[in-house]
């Protein structure tokens, strides 16, 4: 594990020149997408953050962490000859699987059927943290993880710069986000996570702010956790419209409403400053323990 956090370094340290997509700051941020309820929006929202960083001129990188019901692919149009399942059985290297879009960003398709990453052997779980660390190359890169709690999806949000967890005004997603907030406070050292809330389908400002206040307040009163609103997006048919197209939306309607939220969202996260020390190798050290 300790010459893989030496290479590591080496390609943290590597970074930085202007040909790489300009990661002047030097390290990738890793920022999660997940949410309680299925269906609530966060594969567009992770797909199209994804775009509105790239178009940023920033280089990024979707991974489809739902390993069960794998779709970044289908939304972008784009048929994967390999997916994280060929990585993991060492099939296929990491620069094999990622696959350029016509959109500016790369995605790393999920692998239907293989339930769980934290199931890996050590020897697999090494081989993924190797390849995974060419992924330095990126500024970003969003994880479209699986709903609900796995310990999949928990390691990864453990290891993420940023949590983002999507919801909708519907009691039932409410109640699912709160659920996972818990689940998260519980399972991980909360004091070391920002996590974010995105109010996804609403029809207004306030709508928005009602529900994220819901959310906040309860995980304050009884989780102790604090719980940052990132912002809403609109209920919006150019979503649908553009997963039809399959082409993300900030492509299809860059005018619309759901793609200004969107914008929006990045921009919030760019003003919150990430704690140092974060990227890739901490990302790897975080996901997966040890000195990685
Ligand atoms: N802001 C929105 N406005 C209108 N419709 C939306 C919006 N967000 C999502 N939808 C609708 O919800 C559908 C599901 O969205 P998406 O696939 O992104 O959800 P998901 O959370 O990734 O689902 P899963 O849990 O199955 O992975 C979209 O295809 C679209 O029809
Ligand atoms: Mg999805």
């Amino acid at each position: 594990m300790t010459d893989q956090a030496e290479k590591l370094r080496e390609l943290m340290k590597s970074r930085g020149n202007p040909n790489n997509g300009g990661g002047a700051r030097g390290k990738t941020r890793i920022i999660t997408v997940s949410s309680g309820k299925g269906g609530v929006g966060k594969t567009n929202i992770a797909i199209n953050l994804a775009m509105a960083y790239a178009q940023l001129g920033k280089r990024v990188v979707v991974m489809d962490a739902d390993l069960g019901l794998a779709n970044v692919n289908v939304v972008l149009g784009v048929i994967p000859r390999y997916n994280l399942y060929h990585l993991i059985r060492k099939q296929k290297t990491l620069a094999e699987i990622v696959v350029d879009t016509a959109y500016g960003i790369q995605i790393i398709a999920g692998a239907s059927g293989f339930s769980k990453i934290a199931n890996l052997s050590e020897e697999e779980r090494r081989t993924f943290i190797g390849e995974l660390g060419a992924l330095a190359n990126a500024d970003i890169i969003v994880i479209d993880c699986a709903a609900g709690v796995s310990s999949n999806v928990i390691s990864f949000i453990a290891a993420a710069d940023d949590a983002i967890i999507v919801t909708t005004p519907e009691p039932t997603a409410i109640t699912d986000a709160y659920g996972i907030i818990k689940i998260i406070a519980t399972e991980i050292d909360s004091l070391d996570l920002g996590l974010k809330l995105v109010v996804n389908r609403v029809h207004s400002v306030v709508e928005g702010r009602r529900v994220a206040e819901r959310v906040i307040t309860i995980a304050g009163q009884f989780l102790n956790l604090k719980v940052d609103y990132l912002g809403f997006v609109y209920e919006d048919p150019v979503v649908h419209a553009a997963v039809v197209r399959q082409k993300p939306f900030l492509v299809m309607d860059p005018r619309s409403k759901a793609a200004a939220c969107v914008r929006h969202l990045v921009g919030r996260l760019e003003n919150v400053d990430y704690r140092d020390g974060k990227g890739i190798p901490q990302f790897l050290r975080k996901l997966f323990g040890g000195d990685a």
